[in-house]
């Protein structure tokens, strides 16, 4: 049985159970198309079965150079961007402790990870250097074509660091680079340079990638079990699989009813979250649902939020202005740690009615109370329902959007496994650098800026 519960009670006053029922055929078309292998884009459905099908070898040898990397390096570096980067980051941030940066790392048993190719900030890069300079580091560097311009520059600059820093034999020990089998300027030079190096599968795209050594390997050096997250996988894989009927599956009920939500208007969803360590989880969702269903001039905008924070922000227009929007809210039952908030004599702040009541506590009355809030304001609401946040559950949650998000965008009728649209900008950006083979867009776009 899976942990995590799917709740869509509050949006009894929005659809009808009759609109969900039209569906039923639908739904099943799709799930039968997903695990055959004859819906759209289907030569990029690898990641249905993955987490089955990841070997226990395959796990061990990620997990022996999890401790090499642990023993050598006080700092790891993990480099890529969108699909090579966020589910890694989700998963680490979504365990660790935030504060975990500013204690004291002797004894620690796993480095701290930072990351680097996800933007261009030359002063990021910059204070990364600086910091490296005093720190023993590995990195791993992950981009599945091999070619993307962000860790390209990031990774060329840590290599010269890094060779600098330890001599061009350590320097090639301390890398681990996660790509294409066989194609890609990265493979060339990971084979050149003999670094240690794990395949991103040809038939998992960046965004479902977060199962392959892509987000396993940083997940595994942080320190987290990589058998429990692909376990939780696992049990959510067999649960969708078996349960074909849409009343029986949570994540084809949550694809049903976002499309529902989509046709009534609301067209943009905030995913949210009590937990501020849930906020790049938010992201990795924000790319899978983004890249996925944004396309042929149609698609719910994906946003996040992190309550309550953006309650104090946000708020005021998700309570209050254009009725676009619907929310499905992340929930967290229990929390690691227990804090309570203490007596005061004096009471001048007036919160002794609390005394005793775990911080917890007042979250989730937040929680409930903004729900109902902003289902009286008119915006939709539907709910994830974690009971802890651990790998296992992480591993469930995470196969659970990834099968909402395929099954989603088939009910949109559009490919959720291909991304057209990212190659605008990069096809300009190369243009405007005057890369070798864009000479005619380079002086096309130079007469556009002129
Ligand atoms: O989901 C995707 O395909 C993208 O977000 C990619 O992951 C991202 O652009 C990075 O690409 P690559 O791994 O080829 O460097």
């Amino acid at each position: 049985m899976v942990k995590l519960r799917f709740r869509y009670d509050n949006l009894k006053a929005f659809i009808e159970k009759d609109q969900i029922r039209l569906f039923d055929a639908e739904f099943s078309l799709h799930h039968k198309n997903l695990y055959s292998g004859k819906g759209k884009g289907s030569e990029f459905t690898g990641w249905v079965d993955l987490p089955s099908k990841t070997s226990n070898d395959l796990l061990s040898r990620i997990e022996q150079d999890a401790l090499k990397i642990a023993k050598q390096s006080e700092v790891l570096v993990v480099t890529g961007i969108g699909g090579s980067y966020l589910g890694a980051r989700a998963v680490i941030e979504a365990l660790s402790n935030p504060l975990d940066g500013l204690m004291e790392r002797t004894g620690k048993k796993s480095p701290l990870v930072l990351y680097a190719g996800h933007h261009m900030d030359e002063d990021y890069q910059f204070h990364l250097m600086d910091l490296l300079d005093q720190k023993d580091y590995s990195v791993i560097v992950i981009s599945k074509s091999g070619t993307t311009t962000e860790p390209a520059i990031a990774f060329r600059l840590l290599k010269s660091h890094l060779e600098n820093k330890y001599g061009k034999e350590e320097a090639a020990a301390r890398v681990y680079a996660i790509t294409d089998a066989s194609k890609g300027a990265l493979k060339k030079l990971a084979d050149e340079k003999k670094y240690a190096t794990y395949v991103i599968p040809d038939d998992v795209g960046g965004r479902y990638s977060v199962l392959t050594p892509v987000g396993l390997l940083p997940i595994a050096a942080a320190g987290f079990s990589i058998h429990k997250l692909i376990g939780g996988a696992k049990n959510m894989e067999k649960f969708l699989k078996e349960n074909s009927g849409l009343s029986d599956n949570p994540a084809g009920l949550y694809a049903v009813l976002r499309n529902v939500l989509y046709q009534k208007g609301k067209t943009i969803e905030i995913l949210a979250g009590y937990k501020p360590s849930l906020h790049y989880f938010i992201e990795w969702w924000k790319q899978l649902y983004g890249e996925s269903e944004g396309k042929e001039e149609k698609g719910i905008f994906p946003a996040g939020a992190g309550f309550t924070t953006d309650l104090h922000s946000l708020g005021q227009y998700i309570q209050d202005g254009l009725r676009n929007l619907f929310e499905t809210v992340i929930n967290v039952e229990t929390p690691q740690n227990e804090v309570q908030v203490p007596n005061d004599p004096d009471d001048l702040d007036g919160l002794n009615y609390l005394e005793g009541k775990r911080i917890s506590y007042v979250n989730a009355m937040a929680s409930k109370a903004t729900m109902l809030a902003h289902v009286d304001g008119g915006v939709p609401n539907m709910e994830i329902v974690l009971p802890e946040i651990t790998e296992e559950t992480l591993g469930e949650m995470i196969y659970f959007f990834e099968m909402g998000c395929a099954l989603s965008g088939y009910i949109l009728d559009v490919n959720p496994f291909d991304q057209p649209g990212v190659e605008a900008y990069k096809k300009n950006m190369f243009a405007l650098l005057e890369k070798p083979g864009f000479e005619e867009d380079t002086q096309a776009i130079k007469k556009r800026l002129r």
